[in-house]
């Protein structure tokens, strides 16, 4: 079976405020497999739920895995939530919604998170520097903001302008091929 397709910006389904996990069922342990399964394949290190277009509060992580070859170390989020945070830290992200920019973006450089495993028990991590960065760029997902939100208004709208333009070269492109197939 195909894998589902990231959703990229600026598809308005990524701007959603997701709902949490009311109940741990076979589906949500299938849609966490497969979001795991596409993570690795695009590559990523994270990956939330409203990206592959359910808006429920379910994310994945592996920051161990920062290069093919790598021993796998997945982690799987159910209703994360931030509870204590120290410091600062600017870092340079990527999204895999958010085509061919990276940017660096002020992080809180600690963090302590609490969510709950597949099988309903709540955890506790201590994050900090990548992990703790990409804890929170997953959980601004889950409230339908990319980290494109948190830069300047400047650097965000060269973004939103390059990207049009691709779409719009995508777009011409393939109506021209569709057009010498009849
Ligand atoms: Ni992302």
């Amino acid at each position: 079976m195909a894998l589902r397709e990231v959703l990229q910006f600026p598809d308005p389904r990524l701007k959603r405020v997701s709902e949490p996990v009311a109940e741990i069922t076979d589906e949500v342990r299938q849609l966490a497999a497969d979001m795991l399964e596409i993570m690795y394949d695009e590559p990523g290190i994270g990956l939330a739920a409203p990206q592959v277009g359910e808006a429920i509060r379910l994310v994945v992580v592996d920051t161990d895995w920062t290069d093919e070859g790598a021993e796998r170390n997945p982690l799987v989020l159910v209703n994360p939530e931030i509870i204590e945070s120290d410091g600062k830290i600017l870092w340079n992200e990527g999204c895999l919604s958010v085509p061919d920019f990276q940017a660096e973006v002020e992080r809180a450089e600690r963090i302590r998170l609490k969510a709950l495993d597949l099988d309903g028990r709540e955890q506790i991590y201590d994050a900090e520097e990548l992990r703790a960065v990409c804890f929170q760029h997953e959980i601004d997902h889950l409230e339908g903001i990319l980290f494109i939100d948190r830069i300047s208004r400047l650097k965000r709208s060269l973004y939103v302008q390059k990207r049009k333009k691709a779409l719009r070269r995508e777009q011409e492109e393939s109506s021209s091929a569709s057009g010498a197939n009849f």
